[in-house]
């Protein structure tokens, strides 16, 4: 499976809040009353406990909380990188459950973007080396490739230190590698855990810019997992957590403005 984009927006194109075409389409991401119990430790931990959530095309969703309320491992869920016991998982209206198992590494590679909350890059290979990483067991030009790289790792100001290794690069430095990374094969979903925790106020702020901007230009939805306020209004929603449940949601003033731009277009239709 593959997600459709939408005919008029391919990935580097001049960003519209709403179009025609996403009225047509199913959201990009839903769940379904999901469930995960970690079993495997001791005690066993309720980690997810009957979440809803359904994510726009194009929309920029931050999930905050305390501590152990379960963010990452929603993320992790909506990465495909962890199923849940319970519930279901939709992805452009598709169920996962019915992706053939065998599908969804591709599937995950190419559509879905991960920024970790540890950063993850690989200590022994380069920045460019790291951004390269999601390429490495896909078809295509090698030259074609490293391009793409080039232009990542130049949206994220880090050209001239692609050749540095991660210990020679700084704690924004390496945000914004893995940054690079995530955003690499154009995945029409990006999911980040706390990209900016690690970061000064001045970096977080640059990386926060970054991804609005993604996000305006290129359609590409975001779902962040935050502390961080600057990070929370920089989204069109926010989504609390507690204990394993969504316990709030309140739309942002940008979030405001592009439901008041959807209801216009669907005035128009009318
Ligand atoms: N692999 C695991 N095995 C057992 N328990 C786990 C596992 N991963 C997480 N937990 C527990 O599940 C709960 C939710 O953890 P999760 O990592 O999702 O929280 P979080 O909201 O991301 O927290 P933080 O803000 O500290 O990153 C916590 O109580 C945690 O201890
Ligand atoms: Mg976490």
């Amino acid at each position: 499976m593959a997600i459709r984009r939408k005919k008029s927006t391919p990935p580097r194109m001049k960003g519209k809040m709403f179009t025609k075409q996403d009225e047509k389409l199913p959201p990009i991401v839903e769940l379904k009353n999901v469930h995960r119990t970690y079993e495997e430790s001791a005690v066993p931990v309720k980690a997810l406990r009957g979440v809803n959530l359904t994510v726009d095309r194009g929309e920029m969703v931050a999930i905050m909380g305390p501590s152990g309320s379960g963010k990452t491992s929603l993320l992790n869920i909506i990465g495909l990188l962890d199923n849940p016991d319970e519930g279901r998982v939709y992805y452009a209206g598709e169920d996962l459950d019915e992706l053939k198992r065998r599908k969804i590494p591709m599937f995950r590679q190419k559509e879905v973007g991960m920024i970790f909350q540890q950063k993850n890059l690989i200590p022994t290979l380069t920045a460019f080396e790291n951004v390269y990483m999601p390429f490495r067991y896909t078809r295509g030009k090698r030259s074609y490739k490293r391009q793409q790289v080039e232009e990542a790792l130049r949206l994220v100001s880090m050209v001239d230190r692609k050749d540095h290794f991660p210990k020679q690069l700084s704690g924004g430095e390496k945000q914004r590698v893995a940054v690079a990374r995530s955003l690499v094969m154009s995945p029409a979903v990006v999911l980040a855990d706390e990209p900016t925790g690690e970061l000064d106020s001045k970096t977080g702020d640059q990386v926060v810019k970054l991804m609005e901007h993604l996000n305006e230009s290129t359609g590409q939805t975001f779902i962040i997992v935050t502390h961080n306020e600057l990070v929370a209004e920089a989204c069109h929603r926010v989504v609390q957590m507690k204990d394993g449940q969504i316990i709030e949601t309140a739309t942002s003033k940008k979030g405001a403005a592009r439901s008041a731009a959807k209801a216009a277009v669907k005035r128009k239709q009318k």
